[in-house]
């Protein structure tokens, strides 16, 4: 697709409400890291998105960790994984970006982290996302389903007037997850990418396929070399589709450059996007590889 900044391009259905909050701030001139975080704070704060901060399903313990990731322009970025109690993962991850020398926090130190720098402890288990976890006491199956809520991070990819990139990425990881696992979200090159010069890109879906395959970074690398951004996402995909095995498993992927141009590509049927600019406001299905 073409455009021009400001564009802010976001995952799955929860794309829409990312889109609005972003959208309200890169459509009166403000920064695309500004609008990132409040596009992946606005899904973070609601309940009816289960994979994502507040009401996000939890581990096999029953323990909701979260894990995200920021990155600005320059390149700058802040991360945090297996982050309990705090409802707003993407701005932790901005404070450990501008207020450390760090990329990454983790776990107690994460926690610690944050309630120093002001951030709210607070339960985040909802009585849905418990019913559900006691619902399933006794299944051992564990294999994430293709396309429903247990996998899907918010990715949220924006250009600002300025002709600034920035992304950010959160989740509460895979559902029903080994305790402490880390999924690509909080990884830079994994889940999320930016090079101000290139473009930005991020992925969703299964994180061990895109830690494996260094999805984000690939797509930016690829787009330097030329590729626009739907040809370096339905590379990434197929790189992913020929090097690992992905049985029916999700990873859909979407990337932004410099110049406005997008792209969206998936291993299999049923990853949504949302895209705004000034002319548009659409929720779309990706394209994906015929099986
Ligand atoms: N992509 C989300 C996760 O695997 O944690």
């Amino acid at each position: 697709m073409s455009g021009s900044g400001p564009l802010v391009i976001s995952t799955w259905n929860h794309g829409r409400a990312a889109n609005a909050a972003a959208w309200e701030i890169l459509s009166t001139g403000g920064d695309s890291l500004d609008a990132v975080e409040a596009g992946a704070r606005a899904v973070e704060d609601d309940p009816a998105f289960t994979s994502v901060g507040f009401g996000g399903l939890p581990d096999r313990d029953g323990e909701v960790t979260l894990d995200a990731c920021i990155m600005n322009h320059a390149g700058d970025c802040g991360a945090v994984a297996c982050l309990r109690e705090v409802r707003h993962p993407i701005s932790v991850a901005r404070k450990v970006m501008e207020e450390t020398p760090h990329v990454m926090l983790a776990g107690k130190g994460a926690l610690q982290f944050a309630l120093d720098q002001g951030f709210k402890r607070e339960n985040l288990l909802t009585e849905h996302a418990e019913k559900r976890w006691r619902a399933r006491q006794g299944n051992e199956d564990f294999k994430p389903v293709a396309n429903v809520e247990d996998h899907d991070t918010v990715g949220v990819l924006a250009l600002d007037a300025s002709g600034r990139l920035a992304g950010a990425c959160s989740t509460s990881g895979l559902a029903w997850k080994m305790s402490g696992r880390g999924g690509d979200s909080p990884i830079a090159g994994a889940g999320l990418f930016v090079d101000g010069e290139v473009g930005v890109a991020c992925a969703t879906g299964v994180g061990e396929l895109a830690m494996r395959g260094v999805s984000a970074f690939l797509m930016i690398e690829l787009m330097r070399r030329g590729a626009s951004p739907q040809e370096a996402c339905e590379e990434a995909i197929q790189r992913v589709a020929r090097k690992q095995e992905i049985e029916d498993a999700q990873l859909g992927v979407l990337a932004l450059n410099r110049d406005g141009l997008t792209g969206a590509f998936a291993l299999r049927e049923g990853f949504t996007f949302a895209t705004s600019n000034a002319v548009l406001n659409e929720l779309e299905d990706s394209r994906h590889p015929a099986r």
